[in-house]
């Protein structure tokens, strides 16, 4: 990947990384398009990265699909793949972490200790190993998103971060390889989430206290079929402090919840 990045470089042209773990659908297309859009060569890492999985979570299980993905990234205009294998990644002796403080601990990483430590572990590898002009990174894991920010700008590393906005079914259902192990009665349910967010980022957006439409929203979506709210908060959208009210910054309503054991995430902005 190396040689053909500089190679593609030395030419001149302009190179996009989309990193991914694989299980990709439309709105990996869209990032991978958006990509194209926007660079003349693309390559995506497809990477089941160990490192992420908390012990809970069970990477063994986690959907492998290269054939299938391989065609999407085609018709999506992706030049290049690089799928490396997990001893090419952490050869052994490898002893290196990377950590963020601060973004890591809240909302998702509160949920998942450890896990936003193997995502900057892994992506720091790749945004090296690819050495691309701009990397692309979907808006739905705006956590994952504005972590990735702070450790481009903190590590100096020579590379764009870009955001790619979520693509939503035809009900507002933020597109996820996890929608997969929904039933047609739990995809009804897991399609109120986009709507009830909204709802409360309007009335936040118009004064009203955050914690007041949050606790509101958690209420709506737990009469709604939705099992279990893990998080549902207003933040900041880049230093992701909480928020009462909204002021001048940018803000987003982001949540979490569980539809029997499916976590499913969405943030919407406060406007
Ligand atoms: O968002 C993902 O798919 C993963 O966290 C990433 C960024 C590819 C790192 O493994």
């Amino acid at each position: 990947m190396r040689r053909l990045v500089a190679q593609w470089r030395s030419e001149g042209l302009t190179v996009g990384l989309v990193p991914t773990m694989g299980g990709l659908h439309l709105g990996h297309k869209s990032l991978v398009k958006f990509a194209s859009n926007k660079c003349d060569r693309v390559i995506v890492s497809i990477f089941i990265n160990p490192t992420q999985f908390t012990e809970e979570e069970d990477f063994e299980i986690y959907p492998q699909t290269q054939d299938a993905d391989c065609v999407l990234i085609k018709e999506a205009g992706g030049n290049a793949v690089f799928i490396p294998d997990i001893s090419e990644m952490y050869p052994k002796g490898f002893s290196t972490k990377v950590s963020v403080s601060g973004l890591t601990n809240i909302m998702c990483g509160a949920s998942r200790p450890g896990h936003f430590d193997g995502v900057t572990q892994v992506v720091t590898k790749l945004l090296n190993q690819a050495s691309a002009n701009n990397v692309y990174f979907g808006e739905k894991d705006w956590q994952q998103l504005a972590i990735i920010k702070r450790l481009v700008s903190d590590l100096d590393i020579p590379t764009n971060i870009v955001s790619v906005p979520t693509v939503r079914d035809e009900f507002g259902l933020a597109l996820s390889s996890r929608n997969s192990y929904l039933n047609s009665s739990q995809l009804q349910t897991a399609q109120n989430l986009s709507s009830v967010l909204q709802k409360a980022a309007y009335n936040i957006a118009a004064g009203g206290c955050s914690s007041v439409e949050c606790d509101l929203a958690s209420k709506i979506l737990l009469n709604s079929g939705i099992d279990k709210i893990d998080y549902i908060e207003c933040r900041n959208s880049h230093s992701l402090k909480l928020i009462e009210r909204t002021n001048e910054d940018e803000c987003r309503i982001f949540a979490a919840v569980y539809i029997d054991n499916v976590r499913l995430i969405d943030n919407h902005i406060v406007v």
